[in-house]
């Protein structure tokens, strides 16, 4: 018998894979940096060297994504679980202090500052999938930043292997 898979099937087997957290840089349409919290970063092939990141229709992101086609991938650190919290808020909803800025990159991209390493990519190709569109990035910049733990997501939650 064909196993029935739900949305709460699929959120629950996929939240036993731990991944690391990063914040997903672009322009809005003002030419203002916008960013927003995103584990779904993978690497895809080394030659060319391609990444991709999966963006849901509904956030701000997408529709920057899809004007602008350049992004930065921010790796985040454990201490930066308060920006990996922040930036998972509608930005209506970013509020209270937190501390962050950004640079720019050699082709115009905001990097987050402070971050373990950035990516600066841009869109060479990109696919709907549902409601989300699967963005594959050619890298053109690799920043590296500050060395630290990584800042891991497991079980829905912030994952800090040492508090157990
Ligand atoms: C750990 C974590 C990972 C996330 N990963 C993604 C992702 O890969 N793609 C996505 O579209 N949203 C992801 N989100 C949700 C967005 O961060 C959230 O919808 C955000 O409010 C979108 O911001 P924006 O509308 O300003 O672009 C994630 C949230 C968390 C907490």
């Amino acid at each position: 018998m064909a196993t029935v898979i739900t949305k709460e099937s699929l959120r629950k087997a996929m939240s036993q894979f731990a991944t690391g957290v990063t914040v997903v840089t672009t322009l809005d349409d003002h030419g203002q940096p916008h960013a927003m919290t995103a584990n779904s970063f993978t690497s895809v092939c080394l030659e060319p060297p391609v990444v991709l990141i999966c963006v849901a229709h509904s956030t701000h992101t997408y529709k920057y994504l899809e004007h602008s086609r350049w992004f930065g991938i921010n790796v985040l650190r454990q201490d930066q679980e308060k920006l990996g919290i922040y930036f998972a808020k509608r930005p209506a909803d970013r509020h209270g202090e937190v501390d962050y800025s950004y640079s720019t990159s050699a082709d115009g991209v905001p990097v987050l500052d402070g971050s373990m390493v950035s990516f600066v990519c841009q869109v060479m190709e990109s696919h709907v999938a549902g409601d989300h569109t699967i963005y594959l990035g050619e890298v053109k910049e690799i920043r590296e930043g500050a060395e630290g733990a990584p800042l891991l997501f497991f079980h829905s939650r912030w994952y800090h292997p040492s508090h157990k």
